[in-house]
């Protein structure tokens, strides 16, 4: 791939806006890329969904939408474009794939996973029930279709608290996140059965870091994922999802910021707060780190890593998730 005149002139408009967070150098290797893919969207009616979590030449350089996963699972169902490629992990291109079952859908690794995900598979769910006869199941997104099919409601982190309340109920399974099932518990009186699912990445973060990052930056507001261990969530001045975290930013302008979650996050949203300084200790997930321009761009060209499942799963899988984006943010 050649860094032509052609491809520079084509992509200078995305670089002037994203020269503060890349150097030319690295510029001139992904652009040939990202004229490509862009050019093959276009020849085949295809959508790129990409998470926050992306780095900044997907997320400003060839997503379509960029966005939480809740935004993304909403964005699928809305789409009329016949292939959608995840930039993201597998969960999240199979939810697309449940949200719009007759589309083709794209993941350009396969072996994007998440620890959550793998931490509950369909028959822990089906154990459960047993021991908790009818108690409602909530599940994070980040589970498997087999996981979906056991559960009576999807949440992510920017509705769970909504969603586990729209239940009505005293009791809910909640899984797999127990991070994210504490948070629940703290800002709700409805009992949350967890499961004890973490998150690799956020899982890293401890409260002394939080603390020592307070003192070394008078008046910084540190902004934590509910998928953080409580006491960092506690230590912290807001939480919410990647989506919430990013408005955050957006709406108050802080004039240093800490986020507490995957590193692009940062990158990604410096680009359109200029003025905001953005302090940076934070962990890469090495699942959303598998995708690459070269990677979106054989999948793209050649329609590989596409997710099959069959009519029966996606027919019960899906319910949950319909049902939380019918109650939405
Ligand atoms: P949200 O974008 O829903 O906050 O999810 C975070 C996450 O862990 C995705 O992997
Ligand atoms: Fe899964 Fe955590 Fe990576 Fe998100 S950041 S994909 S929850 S491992």
């Amino acid at each position: 791939m050649e860094f032509t005149q052609e491809v520079q002139k084509a992509t200078d408009p995305i670089y002037q806006k994203i020269s503060k967070v890349m150097p030319e150098i690295e510029w001139s290797v992904h652009a040939p890329y990202i004229h490509r893919i862009n050019q093959l969207k276009k020849e085949k009616n295809a959508i790129i969904l990409a998470h926050n979590y992306q780095t900044p030449e997907i997320y400003h350089g060839i997503a379509d939408v960029a966005a939480d996963s809740l935004a993304l699972a909403i964005e699928a169902a809305k789409t009329n474009a016949d292939i959608i490629v995840m930039a993201g992990v597998h969960f999240m291109a199979e939810t697309s794939k449940l949200m719009s079952p007759e589309k083709k859908v794209l993941l350009p690794d396969m072996d994007a996973g998440c620890s959550l995900s793998s931490s509950v598979t369909g028959k822990d769910v089906r154990l459960l029930k047993e021991k908790y006869p009818g108690v409602p199941v909530v599940s994070y997104v980040n589970t498997s279709a087999d996981v979906k099919s056991e559960t009576d409601i999807c949440c992510t982190s920017a509705n769970a608290v909504k969603i586990v309340e729209s239940l009505g109920v005293k009791k809910v399974i909640f899984l797999p996140d127990d991070y994210l099932a504490k948070y629940v518990a703290s800002q709700t009186d409805v009992e949350i059965i967890a499961w004890k699912g973490i998150c690799m990445v956020h899982d890293q973060f401890n409260e002394k870091e939080i603390y020592d990052i307070r003192e070394k930056n008078p008046g910084i507001k540190i902004i934590a994922h509910p998928e953080c261990p409580p006491e960092v969530i506690k230590a912290s001045d807001f939480a919410g999802s990647t989506g919430g975290m990013i408005d955050y930013v957006k709406n108050n302008q802080p004039q240093k910021v800490m986020m507490v979650t995957e590193c692009s996050m940062s990158d990604n949203i410096q680009v359109e707060n200029p003025n905001v300084e953005f302090i940076r200790p934070c962990n890469l997930c090495p699942h959303m780190k598998k995708i690459t321009l070269p990677k979106i761009l054989d999948c793209l060209e050649n329609e590989t890593g596409e997710i099959i499942m069959d009519k029966k799963t996606i027919e019960k899988a899906r319910i949950p998730v319909e049902r939380m984006a019918a109650i939405g943010r």
